[in-house]
């Protein structure tokens, strides 16, 4: 038995505004196998936002001193499980940690880990973790399974700048929709515009009502919201008679110490469909075809990916708290 080092990361807060609140910490770990066990080196990870705002299906941060969960891509360097040989490629919510041993068994086959597809040959892995991950499946499922978008009409996008959103504003282009796209800087709307997104606003310099008045007279058809609050409130009146609404997460509330007033009548008046949704309750036949297609739409250059990659596994901390600081456009990935 071999015992190797392991280093991870732990919550000293629930918070995670400032880099104080990790800490990397030292493990070792067995390198014995049981039947099932693989052990997997740690190659990129993800600092996702969810942490913040509570968490999708149980993968939030529960108390200090945990180690801080989320997805990462590996290898294995070691096996005793016939489907994931050595040195194959896998995706898995392992957690901030370099090196993990687990079981696979049928309760985390497939949401927790899985190989990595063939394609990743001609595709960099890194991508597992965006456009072919997380951010691409919930886009995907987003447009598809909740917009159900088939073509053309009018389609607001906020957060048009992060991972999930430029993913969604690009897949509704390709939809033939005009799309409506929101971001917070000057620099933002500058690198929307060199994606081809459509009509775009600084939403720290504009009336929403009257962008929608003036930019959007027919009114609105799909709405993905990734923000909540007084936005969406505002999204809300100018929608049309049976408009969808995708509600992928609420940031604007995370911190919120006042609640927007919600318009129910909106809702009645105009049959509009609200639904939240998370990825984690699709299964694996949506989650294969969600990624087989975006990674056909990257392949044929019809999506473009934007990735800033950050080196050693000691980033993680500030590449997390840059995406709560606008810092980043697209996904985030830190090479460990
Ligand atoms: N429903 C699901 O199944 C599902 C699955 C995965 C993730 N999610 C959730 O979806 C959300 C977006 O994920 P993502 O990966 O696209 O995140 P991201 O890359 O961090 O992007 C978030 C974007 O939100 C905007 N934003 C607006 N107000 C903000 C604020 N107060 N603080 C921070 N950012 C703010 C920023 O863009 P601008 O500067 O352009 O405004 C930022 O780029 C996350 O909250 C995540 O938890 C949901």
């Amino acid at each position: 038995m071999v015992l190797l080092p392991c280093k991870k990361y732990i919550s000293k807060t629930s918070s995670l505004t400032k880099l104080a609140d990790f800490e990397i910490i030292q493990e070792f770990i067995d390198d014995e196998l049981d039947s099932g066990e693989i052990l997997i080196r740690g190659l990129y990870l993800s600092p996702e936002p969810s942490l913040r705002g509570g968490g999708l299906e149980g993968k939030q941060l529960s108390c200090h001193g945990d180690l801080i969960p989320g997805s990462q891509v590996g290898k294995v360097i070691k096996s005793r499980h016939s489907s994931f040989p050595l040195d194959c490629l896998v995706f898995g919510h392992f957690g901030w940690r370099d090196l993990t041993k687990v079981k696979i068994s049928e309760e985390n086959c497939f949401h927790d880990v899985y190989k990595l597809p063939k394609y990743f040959d001609k595709i960099p892995i890194s991508y597992a973790l965006g456009a072919l991950g997380g951010p691409g499946i919930t886009a995907h499922c987003a447009v598809e399974k909740i917009l159900e978008i088939k073509s053309g009409g009018t389609f607001v996008v906020s957060t048009a700048t992060g991972a999930i959103g430029y993913l969604v504003l690009q897949i509704g282009k390709l939809k033939g929709c005009k799309t409506l796209v929101f971001t917070s800087t000057d620099e933002k709307v500058i690198w929307l515009k060199t994606l081809g997104a459509g009509y775009i606003f600084n939403y720290n310099k504009i009336d929403p009502n009257q962008v929608f008045q003036e930019f959007a007279p027919e009114g609105i058809d799909f709405y993905f919201d990734n923000i909540g609050g007084s936005f969406t409130y505002n999204v809300m009146k100018h929608m049309n008679l049976n408009g969808r609404i995708a509600v992928c997460d609420a940031i604007s509330c995370y911190d919120a110490v006042t609640t927007v007033p919600f318009d129910y009548l909106q809702i009645v008046d105009k049959r509009i469909r609200l639904e939240g949704f998370s990825i984690y309750a699709y299964d694996e036949k949506t989650w294969n075809e969600a990624m087989n297609t975006m990674a056909i739409w990257v392949m044929e250059g019809k999506i473009l990916v934007e990735e800033r990659v950050l080196e050693g596994f000691e980033t993680l901390g500030q590449a997390f708290i840059d995406r709560f600081e606008g810092n980043v456009v697209g996904i985030q990935v830190v090479r460990i």
